[in-house]
């Protein structure tokens, strides 16, 4: 279960609370238990030869085990409850004064924006969010449809995303890798089709990673891609993407201008290999049924060169 391993410091606190409940939880319920026995072993002995045997003091037993106990059980369970929620918030605040991500919960994606304080121009993704370690990140969520739940088990707790109103959390890695998130709350037929990768990397690397991102996609090297280039403007293609530098620039599905460099596509639903990368522009909906994606009809030839040109979109 990962929201047993936890990674970060969100995430650790919640265990935390998590395994304290358990222990308390359970040591009560054994405590009931036990006191059940009791109650059933004296009755059974009254019932059978020893008549004369005194009665439990209940109005004790009610008073310790239902009013004493539970009060005093239920307000350290509060107290440190209070206890994980300050933390939360303090390290809200750390956050507020570093970067800033923006998700937008899209059915059946999630787009991913970093916006330079430099004034430069955004840079977007989809469907992975790259953070340095070490640090709380700001993630400001908002959906652009239904509501969504963002929540990586590893790194936070989760929290909705909801049309109309801007909600915001953090992560936070204590080290390098790659953490697993997801929608967790129901928001249609691919709802469980609506996965995201989180990748903390070193505070240099992550520089690496956002400088690279930054760039705009490279002109095509040969005629395929080129001619793949093509395709992409030409094509509906162009009416629902974005790939930056090129005359591709809608904001209806994931900007594809760094494509090549993701993990997965569709959110999650397939590794990013040219043969799943075909399979998916072949048959979107063969795949993923209900998605926004369409089919778009392309010749044998034209489907290759929009895949070589695609591949080069590191
Ligand atoms: Cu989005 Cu479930």
């Amino acid at each position: 279960m990962q929201v047993l391993e936890p990674r970060g410091a969100g995430a650790e606190r919640i265990a935390d609370l998590w395994w304290f409940t358990v222990v308390v939880g359970g040591a009560v319920y054994l405590l009931v238990l036990a006191i059940l026995a009791l109650g059933v072993r004296h009755a059974l002995r009254r019932r059978r030869h020893d008549r004369e045997a005194p009665d439990p003091d209940t109005r004790r037993w009610v008073g310790v085990g239902g009013i004493v106990l539970p009060v005093v059980v239920l307000s350290i369970l509060l107290v440190l409850t209070l206890r994980v929620m300050r933390d939360h918030t303090l390290m809200a605040e750390e956050a507020a004064a570093g970067l800033t991500i923006e998700v937008t919960g899209v059915q059946w994606w999630w787009d991913v924006r970093y916006r330079p304080g430099d004034g430069s121009a955004s840079i977007a993704t989809a469907n992975e969010l790259y953070i340095p370690t070490g640090r709380p990140v700001r993630v400001v969520l908002r959906s652009r449809d239904v509501v969504h739940s963002f929540w990586v088990p590893q790194l936070q707790g989760k929290l909705d995303l909801v049309p109309g109103h801007e909600t915001v959390t953090w992560l936070h890695a204590d080290s390098a890798g790659e953490f697993r998130g997801r929608c967790a709350e129901f928001c249609g037929a691919q709802h469980g089709h609506m996965a995201f990768l989180v990748v903390a990397l070193p505070p240099d690397e992550f520089d690496d990673w956002l400088g690279h991102q930054r760039r705009p996609a490279p002109e095509p090297a040969d005629s395929v891609a080129q001619r793949g280039l093509e395709v992409v403007e030409s094509t509906a293609c162009a009416m629902c993407h974005t790939v930056r530098g090129t005359a591709a620039r809608a904001s209806v599905g994931p900007d594809l201008t760094h494509l090549a460099s993701r993990r997965t596509l569709a959110a999650g639903t397939l590794p990013n290999t040219p043969g799943h990368l075909a399979g998916w522009i072949g048959d979107p909906q063969g795949i993923k049924p209900g998605s926004h994606m369409p089919r778009v009809p392309l010749s044998g030839s034209d489907l290759q060169a929009l895949l070589a040109y695609l591949g080069t979109l590191r």
